[in-house]
């Protein structure tokens, strides 16, 4: 993979590991143990107290403040973890994160990080959320433009502690996280292919490598033929006018063949959305980001292949580019479904609910889920809804629901639900088909998308749809993620598996 932004590693260190750089993470308010203080003061000739008397250290969380008066290190940082009691896991990272682009923006490869003031904290692997928050942090995109002499293509972290016991706990914990996080990257890297590089059929290609590279994952594409067979006329009918065919990606992780359960990941993987013969009038440059359903799920699978989570998974990726040309779809087309169900298209433009239908039905009906949960950039109006903060989740089972909310505030992948009352269903009633893809009032979007994919889910199978359109890429950046796509829904999912599937 082609370098992009600056790689965090992380190791144990001893008093004799050099570093340019001593990073401090410390909660100042209630004021730090002097105990504490003073450990750290015989690493670095004093600095840190020194620091915190002349209250250089700011009270938000991530604030920095230096000094260049220390023995082994060119600089000490305190970086703060504002009041301990109020600390949060997304606290650690946003903190972490600002130190990365500190380093990154002096050009420091080299730092060690004292880690006792952030297991004083009483978080739960609050060195692993440190973690994330560099990896996180230190990805950018920036593959194709002309590399800068100057550059940092990587940092390494040594970790100090006084507890040496601890340290190879530890030890483990931040390597974890830093295999999922690099799983992020990986989806965030896919993301950010433009349209010209990534089509369905590249799309299963980098799936293929992904199989290749890790010996517990198993792929197979279903193209032209296969789909035929399967009457998927939705997938093949969105993606005629593309680049290349469309093809549905399966990735399979069987770690416990014994065990009947398994958790089936569909992902939207629209390549690039033109909104077809409905084209879109506005925010089309931006539809690269179509697939990033798909790319989150692939994400997933390298995550939880890496992890050698205990528990069955298997992706299905619906990949299509939304095009136009002679033979395109269009609207008034009423296509019959894979599941036989018969949809009249009024809008081109909304083609995901159409590639997941089939999905979805590939899903139910040929992988016999234990659940489904499905990715994807479905509707401008869950933006309009719900802002970036969070994705919409719409789901038929309180359980599952509630268990992916707590897993999605454990990451700060926040999920924000939205009802699939039946009410809805008299939108999506055609005259001519048995339903249509999309509604002829503005009401309710997201939702809308929701209840059409309603229709091909047995009520019988756990089924969360998330709407990640608002949180897949950001516009402007946040404190951990540079412009871009997010891997919005990796680190949630993972979380998930573990805590419920495992
Ligand atoms: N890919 C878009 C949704 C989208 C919009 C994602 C903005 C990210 C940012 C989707 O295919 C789409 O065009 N949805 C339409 C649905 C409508 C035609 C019913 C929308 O939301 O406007
Ligand atoms: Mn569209
Ligand atoms: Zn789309």
């Amino acid at each position: 993979m082609a370098r992009n932004g600056t790689a965090f590693s992380f190791a144990l260190g001893t008093k004799s590991t050099r570093a340019d750089v001593l990073l401090v993470p410390l909660a100042i308010q209630p004021a730090p143990a002097m105990s504490a203080v003073n450990a750290v003061d015989t690493l670095c000739d004093g600095a840190v107290s020194e620091l915190l008397t002349v209250k250089a250290v700011g009270k938000d969380v991530g604030h920095l403040s230096q000094t260049t008066r220390s023995s082994g290190y060119r600089r000490v940082v305190v970086i703060s973890l504002g009041k301990a009691e109020a600390l949060t896991a997304h606290d650690v990272r946003k903190a972490a994160a600002s130190a990365a682009r500190w380093l990154i923006t002096e050009r420091v490869g080299r730092a060690a990080l004292w880690i006792d003031g952030l297991t004083a904290c009483g978080l739960d692997e609050p060195v692993a959320e440190w973690t994330a928050g560099m990896t996180l942090a230190g990805w950018q995109y920036a593959e194709r433009k002309e590399r800068k002499r100057d550059a940092l293509d990587s940092v390494r972290v040594t970790l100090h502690t006084r507890n040496s016991g601890h340290g190879k706990r530890v030890q483990a914990e931040v390597r974890e996280m830093a295999a999922l996080c690099d799983a992020v990257n990986y989806a965030r890297h896919l993301a950010h292919q433009p349209s010209n590089v990534i089509h369905p059929r590249t799309l299963a290609n980098e799936a293929r490598k992904l199989a290749r590279s890790t010996p517990r994952l198993k792929c197979t594409v279903l193209e032209g033929p296969a789909l035929r067979k399967l009457k998927m006329e939705g997938l093949l009918a969105v993606g005629r006018a593309g680049t290349t065919p469309p093809c549905l990606i399966l990735l399979d992780y069987k770690p416990v063949p014994r065990s009947r359960a398994n958790t089936v990941l569909v992902g939207k993987a629209i390549t690039f959305d033109t909104g077809g013969y409905s084209i879109k009038t506005a925010g089309m440059e931006s539809m690269k980001f179509d697939k990033c359903g798909g790319t989150t799920v692939l994400g997933i699978m390298k995550a939880v292949a890496d992890l050698r989570l205990t528990c069955n998974v298997t992706g299905v990726i619906a990949a299509a580019e939304n095009s136009i040309t002679g033979d395109a779809y269009k609207p008034g087309d009423i296509l019959t479904m894979a599941s036989g169900k018969s949809v009249e298209i009024t809008n081109t433009d909304a083609e995901g609910r159409i590639v997941l239908a089939d999905a979805l039905w590939y899903a139910q009906e040929k992988l016999k889920p234990t659940r489904i949960l499905d990715y994807a950039t479905l509707t401008g109006g869950v933006l309009v809804a719900l802002g970036t903060a969070c994705a919409g989740m719409m789901c038929n089972d309180d359980r599952l629901a509630d268990e992916l909310e707590e897993c999605g505030r454990a990451t700060h992948e926040r999920l924000w639900r939205l009802p699939l009352w039946d009410d809805y269903r008299e939108l999506i009633k055609s005259p001519d088909a048995d339903i249509k893809n999309s509604a002829s009032v503005r009401h309710a979007h997201p939702i809308v998308g929701g209840i059409f994919l309603k229709e091909f889910v047995s009520d019988k199978i756990p089924w969360a749809h998330l709407d990640i359109a608002g949180t897949a890429a950001t516009e402007n950046g946040d404190p951990v993620f540079s412009k871009g796509a997010t891997g919005f829904g990796v680190r949630m999912t993972v979380e998930y598996l573990r805590r419920y599937a495992s």
